[in-house]
């Protein structure tokens, strides 16, 4: 119906082949509105002391509030959430560690094993999908950041 709708519309096409203007055309989406996504608020704390603090669409991951704002992490999510480079390596505190919903796997702890200034709270942006209960979270930014791929 729609690429009925589309084609009617189309000025290139002979009167023929148009359909009539009574065609019932409805504009439908198969996603929820944008409007509808739930949003939190998340904070970056760079090492120089900066902080950049975004709105974040509930459902992304951490990779994703990065690169849908734009945050400006040089060199942060360079293998686009494929787990294999380490630049994506935040820092929690004790409290919002404590309360994600998963454990991080062992493929996630390989490459944890590779970042640089790792603690025992820290976790890869692109495995953390941001739920309502982590409004307000903080995470910190370590000064560098270590791309296993580039050895
Ligand atoms: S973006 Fe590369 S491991 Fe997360």
């Amino acid at each position: 119906m729609a690429l009925r709708c589309f084609m009617r519309n189309l000025s290139i096409l002979p009167k023929r082949m148009l359909r009539p203007n009574n065609v019932n055309c409805r504009i439908f989406s198969t996603t929820s509105p944008l409007t509808n996504k739930k949003q939190i608020e998340v904070t970056f704390l760079k090492a120089d002391g900066e902080r950049l603090k975004v709105k974040a669409n509930v459902g992304d991951t951490l990779l994703d509030v990065v690169v849908n704002n734009n945050v400006d992490l040089e060199g942060f999510g360079a293998c686009e959430g494929t787990l294999t480079c380490s630049t994506c390596h935040l820092i929690f505190t004790q409290k919002d560690y404590d309360q994600l919903p998963d454990k991080p796997t062992d493929e996630e702890l390989d490459m944890l094993d590779l970042a640089y200034e790792l603690s025992d709270t820290s976790r890869l942006g692109c495995q953390i999908i941001l739920s309502e209960s982590m409004e307000g979270l903080e995470v910190k930014v370590p000064a560098s950041i270590h791309d296993v791929r580039a050895e």
